[in-house]
């Protein structure tokens, strides 16, 4: 496994592959990974030739109360794990690497980046939004994958490739859960015991509303109440949002009558937790 620490080497191995036609997949990550990340890197070692994978956690899409400085940070295991998955390349660049003195390039997110997450992390998706292109151009791979755990950034990262003309398939994976339903985050690490028991008041949120859904409840108002309910009965102590809109666009619903999302934020002790359903309105399209 090539280890590149400068946009140069990788880029250099990038182009190498791509001139003896091999098929290039991207897996961008802040590292701490986890079984969702090796699911992403997986997915693209058995669809591609090649697999690079990135670590670099990125400042500029933390706010400056957010945990940029305590993220974690497990870069000698992170490597270990994908070597063994059989990734070629890997792209670890310092901060000063990717944003030298001086630097003031920035990209202007679409509009779904503005609700949900825009709302209540002001910034944070033009900083994904720039070091996605950044990485987007020193890794010119055929297809990246990304997260649906991180649903709103899929969906900006997607509408930025097409408006932009930028061919990489951005394509989007499953989420990776615990057997209580919490979805795997690097950030679970911050939970304490007690607070990991809570954390699953997400899932448990997102399965309500789906369940009601399936049972002929198509009132958006009324999904969202039982999400916020299940959260607070089950342990969240802040809700930021708990959401169902239109899976395209974002935009807000009255009643479940296209492609739905259900999307929720939530504190747990000090711990932001993020996560999201694709709603189904029917039992046959659950399991077809
Ligand atoms: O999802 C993440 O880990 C990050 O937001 C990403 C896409 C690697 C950009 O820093």
């Amino acid at each position: 496994m090539k280890i590149a620490n400068t946009a140069d080497e990788a880029y250099a191995h990038i182009d190498h592959w791509r001139r003896e036609g091999q098929r290039i997949g991207l897996v961008p990550t802040m590292g701490a990974l986890h079984q969702g990340h090796l699911s992403l890197a997986t997915r693209s070692c058995q669809e591609c030739d090649i697999t690079a994978v990135t670590i670099f956690v990125n400042p500029t899409q933390f706010g400056p109360h957010e945990d940029f400085s305590r993220y974690p940070r497990t870069l000698e295991q992170d490597l270990k794990m994908l070597q063994e998955l059989g990734v070629d390349l890997v792209f670890t660049p310092s901060n000063e690497r990717l944003y030298p003195n001086g630097y003031s390039t920035y990209v202007s997110p679409p509009d779904v980046a503005k609700p949900l997450e825009g709302v209540f992390r002001p910034g944070h998706f033009r900083g994904v939004a720039t070091i996605v292109l950044k990485l987007f151009q020193i890794l010119p791979a055929n297809i990246a994958y990304f997260g649906q755990k991180d649903f709103q950034q899929l969906v900006v990262i997607q509408r930025m490739a097409e408006d932009l003309n930028i061919p990489i398939r951005v394509v989007g994976c499953p989420t990776v859960r615990e057997s209580d339903g919490l979805a795997m985050s690097s950030r679970n690490r911050y939970l304490d015991p007690k607070q990991r028991f809570a954390a699953a008041s997400l899932w448990k949120a997102l399965s309500a509303a789906q369940q009601m859904l399936l049972e002929g409840n198509r009132e958006v108002k009324q999904l969202e109440e039982v999400m916020q309910q299940t959260l607070y009965r089950e342990g969240a102590e802040k809700i930021e949002y708990a959401r169902v809109v239109d899976s395209h666009w974002l935009t807000d619903l009255t009643t479940v009558d296209r492609p739905a999302v259900a999307l929720i934020a939530a504190y747990v002790g000090s711990t932001r937790l993020i996560d999201n359903i694709m709603l189904e309105t029917s039992q046959k399209q659950r399991h077809s």
